[in-house]
């Protein structure tokens, strides 16, 4: 069962996924986080920086951090790299080293064993305790398309032209800057989180969110494998809950 919870806006939303992730790492004492990029957990970040950032003691200094995608062609200097971004948004305000933070290796010769070597790293860890994760308008979680086996690990994933559009914004609007494709974490590396706060807020999220909780899990709509997890909480504002 997906625990929904709505909130009035994107804010409260924040508020709520931060509950569930101190839940985590202060409550049950995880330590390992799978971080997601896009708007969907800026509020969060934002919230669980102010609780936690100035604190040099937090739990959350000494976590380990794993990316659930980064995009393959853009210099390792370029703003929109998510391990970039993660850090502008989320890691370096929490205290946490850049050390600790992985994502898997978009510039290596061997695209394939860096996608082998990066579930190895996060099984090495103990396994993500805590996965925070968006949606994309067509059902997307991470960068697997509608479409995606179930079943895959870490791989190379092209994105569709409707991802290019919608990731158009942070490329200047044009989706021809997007790039084609990326590494991302698979269906299968991302059901092996302990807990899941996924985070849908905006209109334009209302009808992939009724879809997914009115849907069976089928490879047509990746995010509908998450009613195969035991631990899932769909944190909503009341603009994306519109069409439930
Ligand atoms: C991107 C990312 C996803 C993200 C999704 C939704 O393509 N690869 O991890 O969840 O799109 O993005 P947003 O939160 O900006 O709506």
């Amino acid at each position: 069962m997906i625990d929904v919870r709505v909130r009035p806006d994107a804010e409260a939303a924040g508020v709520e996924a931060a509950d569930l992730l101190d839940a985590a790492v202060l409550g049950r004492g995880e330590r390992v986080l799978g971080l997601a990029t896009g708007s969907s957990p800026g509020p969060t970040y934002v919230e669980l920086i102010r609780r936690h950032g100035g604190n040099p003691s937090s739990p959350y200094r000494s976590a380990r951090a794993f990316l659930l995608d980064e995009y393959v062609g853009l210099a390792a200097d370029h703003p929109e790299r998510y391990a970039r971004v993660i850090r502008r948004e989320f890691t370096d305000a929490m205290g946490i080293d850049p050390g600790r933070v992985h994502s898997p290796d978009p510039d290596a010769a061997d695209l394939e064993a860096a996608c082998r070597d990066y579930d190895r790293a996060i099984a090495a860890a103990g396994g993500v305790g805590i996965q925070i994760l968006g949606i994309g308008t067509d059902g997307h979680i991470a960068f697997n398309a509608p479409g995606t086996p179930f079943d895959e690990g870490t791989h190379l994933a092209r994105l569709s032209g409707s991802t290019r559009r919608d990731n158009a914004r942070f490329f200047g609007g044009d989706p021809d800057r997007v790039p084609e494709s990326a590494v991302s974490q698979g269906i299968a590396t991302i059901l092996r989180a302990r807990s899941i706060v996924v985070v849908a807020t905006g209109e334009a999220k209302a009808s992939i969110v009724a879809r997914l909780l009115a849907s069976e899990p089928t490879e047509d709509l990746p995010a509908s494998v998450l009613h195969r997890h035991a631990d899932v909480a769909l944190v909503l504002d009341h603009a994306a809950a519109g069409e439930l």
